[in-house]
C-alpha cells in the first residue's frame, strides 16, 4: 500500500507529466494534490499530444482511477471542458475513473478578474501568474471565504453562493478602479458544470485510505515545482500552494506513513517562466538555443500560456536545496536530447555571495538575485540521444553528467529521458 511521490524539483515543466504517465502503469490510482489548471502536463504517445491541466496524467491508462485532491482549486468549467477534449481524443473519462474532492476549492470569475487585477496593480513588479485565478482561489480558501467542490451537489444553493461571491468581488474591483463583473453571465455555465460533475464528487481522503489499505498502489502527482513553493520558493515570485511532499500529506489527506518513495523531477538544464530570480539564466544565444524555435511541441514555450520560458543551465544548488525540502529518494531527469551538441556544459555548483560561497541558495529574493553561480564545466556530447534506450548506449560524456548531478545532489538519479514521447526514458 505505497505512495511514490513525483515532485517538480525546479520552477515547473519538468516533465513531471511524461513521468507520471510512465509510472502509472503500475499503478492503480494516479492522484493529484496540488494546483488548478495553472498546470500543464504534457504526455505524448506517438505523434498524440496530451495535455493535460487538471485531470491526472495517469488517464491514459485504462485501470487507473485519478484523483483529484483536496489541495486543488478547480475551475470546473475548464475541467469539464477538459474532459470533453480528452474523451474526443479517444480517452475514456467516468466516475468509475476520475474522483473529484468535495473538498477542494472552486475558482470562479472572480478569481480570474482578481488575479488579473493584481498583477495589473503590481505593474513592474508583477509575478507573472498564469491569470487562471489560483491566487485569490487559495486566498479566499484561508480566509475562510472559498466555495468548495461539495457545494455543487446542492445546485440552487450553490448559484446562489457563486452569484454572491461575484457580486463583492465585482463591487472590491470597481472600488478599486477595475471594470466591475457580470454575476449573471457566468452563473449558467457553472450550474451546467457543476450538474456535468456532480457524478464525479466524492470524500477523496476516505477513498484513498480504503484504497490504500486493501493495497492499492498510489501516485502522488505534484503541480508546480518546488520552487514555486509558496514557502520554501523565491517568494513572493511564487504560486499560492505548496507543490512540496509535505503539499502531497495535506493535498490528499494521507498519513506520511505510506510514502516510501520521493521522486524529484528535473530537466537537464534549467527553465523558469513568470518572474523572479534565476541564477543560471542565459538570456542569450545559448538561452534561445535551449529553449528552440516553437517549431516543436516540447520546445520552451508554457503549456498553458504560451510564453516563452527562461532558459539557462542546470543549478544543481538549487536541486541540492530542493533534495532537502522534498527528501528525494531518486531523482528523474529530462530533456537530456536537448544538451546534444554543446561543446561543453557548465553546471552551477555553488553560488558566491559577498565573498562567500553557498552551498544552498538565501532564503531572501534580493539575496538570491544577486548571488553568482560558480560553475564546473563538463564536456558535451554531439551524438543524438533521442533513439537511445539502454543506459550503456548513452555516449561517456552524458553519462558522466548523469552522475556528477548525482553526486552534487546527493540523490542518486534513476531515469532519464531523451525525447518527449512515451518510450523515450532509460531507466538506469
Ligand atoms: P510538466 O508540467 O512538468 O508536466 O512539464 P510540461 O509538459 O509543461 O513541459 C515539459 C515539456 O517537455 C513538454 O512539452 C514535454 O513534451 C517535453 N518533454 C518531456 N520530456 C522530454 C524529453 O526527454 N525530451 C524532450 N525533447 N522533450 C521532453
Ligand atoms: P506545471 O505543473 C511552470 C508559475 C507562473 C508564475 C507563478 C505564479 O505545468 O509545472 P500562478 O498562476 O500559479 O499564480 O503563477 O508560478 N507557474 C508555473 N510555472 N509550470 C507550472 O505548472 C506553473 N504553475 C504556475 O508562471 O511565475
Ligand atoms: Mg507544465
Amino acid at each position: 500500500m505505497p505512495i511514490t511521490v513525483l515532485i517538480g524539483a525546479q520552477w515547473g515543466d519538468e516533465g513531471k507529466g511524461r513521468f507520471v504517465d510512465a509510472l502509472a502503469a503500475d499503478a492503480n490510482i494516479v492522484a493529484r494534490y496540488a494546483g488548478g489548471d495553472n498546470a500543464g502536463h504534457t504526455v505524448a504517445v506517438g505523434s498524440t499530444v496530451y495535455k493535460m491541466h487538471l485531470i491526472p496524467s495517469g488517464v491514459l491508462h485504462p485501470g487507473v482511477v485519478s484523483v483529484m485532491g483536496n489541495g486543488m482549486v478547480v475551475n470546473p468549467v475548464n475541467l469539464v471542458k477538459e474532459i470533453n477534449q480528452l474523451r474526443d481524443m479517444g480517452v475514456s473519462i467516468t466516475p468509475e475513473n476520475l474522483v473529484l474532492s468535495s473538498r477542494a476549492h472552486l475558482i470562479t470569475p472572480a478569481h480570474i478578474a482578481r488575479d488579473r487585477a493584481s498583477e495589473q496593480a503590481r505593474g513592474a513588479e508583477a509575478i507573472g501568474t498564469t491569470l487562471r485565478g489560483i491566487g485569490p482561489a487559495y486566498m479566499d480558501k484561508t480566509s475562510r471565504d472559498g466555495l468548495r467542490v461539495g457545494q455543487m451537489l446542492d445546485l440552487e444553493a450553490f448559484g446562489d453562493a457563486l452569484h454572491s461571491a461575484i457580486e463583492r468581488a465585482s463591487a472590491d474591483l470597481v472600488r478599486g478602479g477595475f471594470a466591475p463583473l457580470d454575476a449573471r453571465a457566468s452563473v449558467p455555465d457553472y450550474l451546467a458544470a457543476a450538474q456535468t460533475l456532480q457524478p464525479f464528487i466524492q470524500e477523496t481522503a476516505i477513498y484513498l485510505h480504503h484504497r490504500l489499505k486493501a493495497g492499492a498502489t498510489v501516485i502522488g502527482e505534484g503541480a508546480q515545482g518546488t520552487l514555486l513553493d509558496i514557502d520554501h520558493g523565491s517568494y513572493p515570485f511564487v504560486t499560492s500552494s505548496s507543490p512540496t511532499v509535505g503539499g502531497a500529506l495535506t493535498g490528499l489527506g494521507v498519513s506520511p506513513l505510506h510514502i516510501n518513495r520521493i521522486v524529484g523531477i528535473a530537466k537537464a538544464f534549467s527553465t523558469r517562466v513568470g518572474s523572479g530570480p534565476m541564477p543560471t539564466e542565459q538570456a542569450n544565444a545559448i538561452g534561445d538555443r535551449l529553449r528552440g524555435t516553437g517549431a516543436n511541441y516540447w520546445d520552451e514555450f508554457g503549456t498553458t500560456t504560451g510564453r516563452p520560458r527562461r532558459c539557462g543551465w542546470l543549478d544543481t544548488v538549487m536541486l541540492r536545496y530542493s533534495a532537502a525540502v522534498n527528501g528525494y529518494t531518486e531523482l528523474a531527469l529530462t530533456k537530456l536530447d536537448v544538451l546534444s551538441g554543446f561543446e561543453e556544459l557548465p553546471v552551477a555548483v555553488a553560488y558566491e555571495y559577498q565573498g562567500q560561497r553557498l552551498d544552498y541558495p538565501p532564503p531572501t529574493t534580493d539575496d538570491l538575485d544577486r548571488v553568482i553561480p560558480i560553475y564546473e564545466t563538463l564536456p558535451g556530447w554531439h551524438t543524438d540521444l533521442s533513439g537511445v534506450r539502454h543506459a550503456a548506449d548513452l555516449p561517456p560524456a552524458a553519462r558522466r553528467y548523469l552522475e556528477r548531478i548525482a553526486e552534487l545532489v546527493e540523490v542518486p538519479v534513476t531515469m532519464v529521458s531523451v525525447g518527449p514521447e512515451r518510450r523515450q526514458m532509460i531507466t538506469l
